[in-house]
């Protein structure tokens, strides 16, 4: 059994799928700040298994040892967590609580449990403005924000883990911009309130619930100005989750840091231009200016997970904005 935190939020649902798909059982701790208990209904509807769903907090560590305990969990995938930047600017001991204390809670639960296999969703925002592109897992890194150090910290906090005792199975994944949505439309990305990444924004102005994007600039060193990103299918990222966790369970020990990503980068103009005729609709748009903390380009180098997992991301440009558009039209 595999326990997914964070498993009713956008990445973490995905790949409940694809692990339950691969002949996992799959067990969901989630506090639901950001998702809604209705997910794993449509998890169950999807995979025809209904997984396990307890409603609790990373946090909570009696509630961890009760788990551990009650269910035979092999390893831990870890998506729990805040994960807006502006918001993290405002509110940073949340952000601290959350990601920080969160994760060492459960790595404690964990230890005690003698359970050693854990997959983290860490993040490209840990290279920080890069200094050369593609962007290769050796990058030096920096935060600039406290979401960002949150994951620089947690990423340490692993290695740390690692070299103290033998038997620990830990991947660091660096996702860069996740998209897309399951194909059956029965699960997507479903932001709160007005939504901090392009893509849902783009979704809201399809819609019509949102009169028009702002593009954040258009005075950037790319080839139309635009800010320039590696959007990675969420169901290929979900599929990269279950390639290194067969990695971790094959070996005795591991520590994997890799990039989840393409390798292609597209702007935010060629973005909404896909968008719009995957959804035939009109994305007005206006250029604003640049939001603040924002870089100009940013896509990954996957060979080193290519070669370590045998993963490569499948699904394009168009794939993410047809699944997206399947799922951004359900009421
Ligand atoms: P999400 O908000 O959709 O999912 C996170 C889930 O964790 C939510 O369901 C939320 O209710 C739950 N949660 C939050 N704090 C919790 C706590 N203390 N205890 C229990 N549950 C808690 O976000 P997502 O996009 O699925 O991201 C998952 C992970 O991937 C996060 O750690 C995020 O930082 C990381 N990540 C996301 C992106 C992205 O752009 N979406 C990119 C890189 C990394
Ligand atoms: C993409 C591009 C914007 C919204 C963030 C986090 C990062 C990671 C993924 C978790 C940029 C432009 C956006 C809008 C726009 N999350 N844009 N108008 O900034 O690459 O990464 O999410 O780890 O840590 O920083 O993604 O989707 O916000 O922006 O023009 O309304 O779209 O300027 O060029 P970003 P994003």
């Amino acid at each position: 059994m595999i326990l997914v935190t964070g498993g009713t939020g956008f990445i973490g649902s995905h790949t409940t799928v694809t692990l339950q798909q691969a002949g996992h059982d799959v067990l969901i701790l989630d506090n639901l700040c950001n998702s809604r208990p209705e997910v794993v209904d449509a998890i169950a509807a999807i995979t025809g298994t209904r997984p396990g769903f307890v409603e609790g907090d990373i946090r909570d560590a009696a509630l961890l040892d009760r788990l551990f305990a009650e269910h035979p969990i092999q390893a831990v995938m870890h998506f729990a967590g805040l994960k807006a930047v502006g918001e993290s600017t405002q509110i940073p001991l949340a952000y601290y609580d959350n990601n920080i204390h969160g994760s060492v809670t459960l790595l404690q639960a964990m230890q005690k449990a003698g359970v050693r296999t854990f997959i983290f969703s860490s993040s490209a925002t840990v290279y920080g403005d890069p200094q050369k592109l593609p962007l290769t897992e050796d990058h030096p890194r920096s935060a600039t924000n406290p979401y960002g150090h949150t994951k620089l910290v947690v990423e340490d906090i692993l290695e740390n883990l690692y070299h103290s005792e033998s038997g620990w199975r830990i991947a660091r994944l660096r996702y860069f911009n996740p998209a897309g949505a399951h194909p059956s439309g029965l699960i997507g990305e479903s932001p709160q309130g007005v939504p901090n990444n392009l893509m849902p924004f783009v979704a809201q102005v399809a819609t019509g619930q949102r009169p028009r994007l702002n593009v954040f600039g258009n005075d950037y060193d790319t080839p139309d100005g635009t800010g320039v990103r590696d959007y990675i299918h969420v169901m290929d990222l979900a599929e990269g989750h279950k390639a290194a966790l067969d990695y971790c369970q094959s070996l005795p020990q591991a520590l994997l840091t890799t990039n989840l990503g393409t390798g292609k980068g597209y702007s935010v103009l060629e973005m909404i231009q896909a968008y719009a005729q995957t959804s035939g609709q009109d994305i007005p748009y206006q250029i604003t200016a640049r939001r603040p903390g924002d870089i100009a380009a940013c896509w990954a180098d996957v060979t080193h997970a290519t070669q370590t997992l045998g993963w490569t991301a499948r699904l394009g440009l168009e794939d993410m904005c047809r699944d997206a558009w399947r799922w951004d039209q359900q009421p």
